[in-house]
């Protein structure tokens, strides 16, 4: 970890405390019951892995969808591309979305109501972080790890330009890294 281009806001041990936490509601919600997981690649895949393994007593299938928005790097447009759509049908099940982040909630709403239109019987989402100041409509995370302000945050599957995604702890990118 490059500690000049980082600054650490949750500490692996922070994360994965709140990750139980997460599981424990979840488990609770879904207790007995079947649930398809949904993961948003490439960004959820450490949170994903990490949440599945927490959560008992529920019978769980895990599928992944890879997507794009369209527009730059920094803003999104509100039109999303699918890359890689999920293998399995979402129809009559219920359905658990994980992402990393949830920003101006554009491409969560894009593939809620893709899934409700499939004919999901239900879809939740559960998102690691939560930045509401910057949401341009009403979408709200049924489950949230933690609400940060507008920051830009890489690390625990984030990326800026495809790095650090393998960094254990969530942290703050400095400015001067995407600035300059
Ligand atoms: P939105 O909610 O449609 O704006 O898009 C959320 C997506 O933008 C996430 O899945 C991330 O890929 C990306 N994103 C938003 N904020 C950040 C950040 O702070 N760090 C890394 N990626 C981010
Ligand atoms: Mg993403």
């Amino acid at each position: 970890m490059n500690l000049n281009e980082v600054e650490i806001l949750y500490t692996k041990e922070q994360i994965a405390a709140r990750v139980a936490e997460l599981a424990r509601q979840i488990s609770e919600d879904y207790a007995g019951g079947d649930l398809l997981v949904l993961g948003i690649l490439k960004g959820a895949f450490i949170f994903m892995a990490d949440l599945v393994r927490e959560i008992e007593g529920v019978n769980l299938q895990l599928d992944f969808m890879s997507v794009s928005s369209y527009g730059t790097s920094s803003e999104s447009s509100g039109e999303v591309r699918i890359l890689k759509d999920l293998d399995s049908s979402v129809e009559g099940k219920h359905v658990l979305v994980v992402e990393d982040i949830i920003d101006t909630g554009l491409t969560l709403r894009y593939i809620r109501d893709l899934l409700l239109k499939r004919g999901a019987l239900s879809v939740k989402l559960c998102c690691f972080l939560d930045k509401p100041s910057r949401r341009k409509n009403s979408i709200t995370p049924d489950y949230t790890g933690y609400t940060i302000p507008d920051h830009f945050v890489v690390g625990y599957g984030l990326d800026y330009a495809e790095r650090y995604r393998d960094y254990s702890a969530v942290c703050i990118l400095q400015p001067w890294v995407y600035e300059k």
